[in-house]
């Protein structure tokens, strides 16, 4: 919490505002429930006591909160800053609070210790730069329980100090979740007693970076070898993150995968996958027992270590490849009369449910668990869109929604060549901001929504820095999202506070994102294009379709005058995946023509890439057409976003216009979003 001591400092900095409420509503986020403005406020000084009327544990957690503050307090002042545990009329979260500002004294109370927690937050946030607060009224409670961050720290592992940080922000803007994804192929994190391979092998590998690993030789190391990169949080890190959490009203979600991704597991006990060959197999194997058996041993010390009710197990992307071939899978699915490896995985799962539960805790999978038939009482954590966590909700069961076009915080934030390389399509902070999570749910569905998460993968972010550039502002986003009504909701009121929060974040130390500097969206996709062929028909070659998916608005897509934004999800960019583009324009009479021309987009992660050849013909009856360009170009792999028209400028005179583009020998997908004619 010391660094938010920087924060107020910074705040003092910032040019002071006279209305009272715009005060209040300028500097909190998330935005609170209610509040209501009075004339006055109380003033911070010398003179203020600190009452704090709590069970011991709270009292303590908040009075080093107040302690690591620039806040002091006296013995004996006139004035007051009271904190009590009580009931708040009108609220029903036990995290919401109540805070009365008086000049004479400013009373929080809360049903619990982190209600009270969340009310010195929205105080150190009210703070001007005189040390008052506008005198009022503030009534507050979260919409969501879980309010969450996910940060992958196997594809490149961060030590405990950066995870301590890290809590630090997200508790000050009210999130009470850290998941952390303690296991994966590129490095297992957590020690576990029972299995020291795990650590002394399975956490190194040969490469520090993920893509040169990924995309090289994936060996791991020995630990203390020369060539050994990563690391490892020992139990003792473990406990001391955990308590570090805690003592900020944030539980740690621990996340140790099945059944795959576990490549680095099944090199250190190659005997747990199908084959028992090293460096073979992704998945373990569900029909040996000794699976059962080491993921039973590793999630009791797990539980031992996190007090957390809820413990991710994983459960995605499974390719289940040796499955149909291994005689125990094969074995065990006739026994248990599983018809397909879904319910052989569905078989896993319950399994590890059934145990977790005995432990008196709780499992949440990725949304593949849903396959093969959910496990009785798991919370489904929605990644792959909304619909894992709506199926969840449906059938009764509490859903995490974290679909990546929202919550996926690895994606570009501003216009991708003025950002350091990412894995995902543009994804800004106005893009997180408009989700919301129970859209288009009943009431009755909409209460199984257990809360939101933000996710930051790392494959492609090797360094703390980056990290935080990846994190903040966006996960303000999902705070605001996870805690505040939806119907008092407005991104530009949002947008001018995050900017206030990216500078308080920056002065404490966070490399966060700078807001106020922010690009913006493609200037093309800024206005509808206006030229020669706009409305004008266009007829597809059936060798050649647009992808459903990707039609951007079917037939009209590519003389509709929309232009595309920085990504091709933003259903403005018209997706060929086999044939290539291949369509005629009809300008329905003969015009002078001096360009035309269109715009494609690489992205090579998703297999997005430029076209290899455009070819450009014209006609005056639609039937014998004349070459009139024809554009080469190298088709090679490279890191991040890339956009570049393919086009032809000179004099002509056609009705029809004839615009091909071929893929490269990489095949996969052509993206374009309009065909300009001049
Ligand atoms: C995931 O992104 N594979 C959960």
């Amino acid at each position: 919490m010391k660094r938010f001591l920087i924060y107020i400092t910074a705040l003092l900095a910032v040019a002071s505002c006279r209305n009272t409420e715009s005060l209040v509503h300028n500097s909190i986020l998330p935005l609170p429930s209610k509040v209501t403005a009075e004339k006055g406020k109380f003033t911070f000084g010398k003179d203020t006591r600190l009452e704090i009327s709590a069970d011991a544990e709270s009292k303590r957690i908040l009075s080093g909160v107040l302690e690591a503050s620039p806040l002091t307090f006296s013995n004996s002042g006139s004035k007051s800053l009271i904190l009590k545990i009580g009931d708040v009329q009108g609220i029903a979260s036990p995290e919401g609070y109540r805070i009365e500002i008086t000049p004479h004294a400013i009373t929080a109370t809360a049903k619990s210790g982190a209600g009270l927690f969340y009310a010195v937050q929205t105080i150190l946030q009210s703070i001007d730069e005189r040390g008052s607060v506008p005198a009022g009224t503030i009534v507050d409670e979260p919409r969501f329980a879980y309010r969450g961050l996910m940060l992958d720290v196997s594809r490149h592992f961060f030590g405990k100090e950066f995870i301590k940080k890290q809590i630090d922000a997200i508790s000050h803007f009210k999130m009470n979740r850290l998941h952390l994804h303690l296991t994966d192929a590129a490095g297992w994190r957590i020690e576990i007693k029972k299995y020291p391979r795990l650590t002394q092998f399975a956490a190194w590998r040969s490469k520090p970076l993920w893509k040169d690993w990924w995309f090289g030789d994936r060996l791991y190391a020995e630990e203390g070898a020369p060539n050994a990169h990563g690391g490892y949080y020992t139990q003792d890190d473990i406990r001391e993150i955990v308590k570090y959490a805690a003592d900020r009203y944030v539980t740690i979600i621990p996340e140790i995968e099945m059944p795959a991704h576990s490549e680095e597991v099944l090199t250190a006990y190659p005997e747990l996958s199908c084959t028992h060959e090293p460096y073979k197999q992704a998945d373990f194997c569900a029909g040996n027992e000794k699976t059962y058996e080491f993921l039973e041993n590793v999630l009791t010390e797990v539980m031992e270590l996190f007090p957390s009710e809820y413990i991710h197990i994983g459960g995605d992307e499974a390719g289940k490849a040796s499955w149909p071939s291994c005689p125990l899978c094969q074995k065990r699915m006739k026994e248990e009369g599983l018809s397909n490896v879904n319910e052989l995985q569905s078989y896993l799962i319950q399994r590890i449910e059934k145990f977790v539960n005995s432990k008196g805790r709780q499992i949440i999978g990725w949304d593949e668990i849903l396959d093969g038939g959910l496990a009785p009482n798991a919370t489904v954590m929605s990644w792959r869109g909304t619909e894992g966590g709506l199926a969840a909700a449906n059938s009764g069961h509490k859903a995490i929604m974290t679909p990546g076009g929202y919550c996926y915080l690895d994606s570009y934030q501003d216009a991708p060549h003025t950002q350091p390389m990412a894995f995902g399509p543009y994804m800004p902070l106005q893009k997180v901001y408009s989700y919301n999570p129970t859209e288009g749910l009943e009431e009755q569905q909409a209460k199984f929504i257990y809360g939101v998460q933000g996710n930051l993968w790392v494959e492609y972010i090797p360094t703390e820095e980056l990290v935080e550039y990846m994190i903040y502002p966006r996960i303000l986003a999902i705070a605001e999202i996870g805690w505040s009504n939806p119907a008092v909701r407005n991104y530009d009121a949002f947008s001018k506070r995050a900017v206030k929060a990216v500078d308080k974040l920056r002065a404490g130390g966070y490399n966060a994102f700078d807001l106020s500097r922010e690009y913006g969206q493609r200037k093309e996709a800024a206005r509808p294009a206006n030229h020669l062929a706009k409305g004008k028909k266009v007829t597809y070659a059936a060798s050649a379709p647009f992808n459903s998916k990707y039609n951007a608005g079917g037939d009209a897509a590519l003389t509709d005058g929309i232009r595309g934004g920085w990504t091709y999800t933003d259903s403005k960019w018209q997706g060929f995946i086999k044939g290539g583009v291949d369509v005629v324009i009809d300008l329905e009479e003969s015009r002078k023509i001096s360009s035309v021309s269109a715009d494609f987009m690489q992205m090579c992660i998703p297999d997005v890439w430029m076209p290899a050849e455009v070819t450009i013909s014209v006609s005056d009856d639609g039937t014998a057409f004349t070459e009139i360009a024809k554009i080469r170009h190298e088709v090679t792999r490279d890191e991040g976003l890339s956009f570049k028209s393919f086009g032809w400028s000179g004099k002509a005179k056609a009705r029809y216009i004839k615009y091909t583009a071929k893929c490269g020998p990489q095949k996969g997908w052509l993206f374009t979003d309009e065909i300009v004619v001049e």
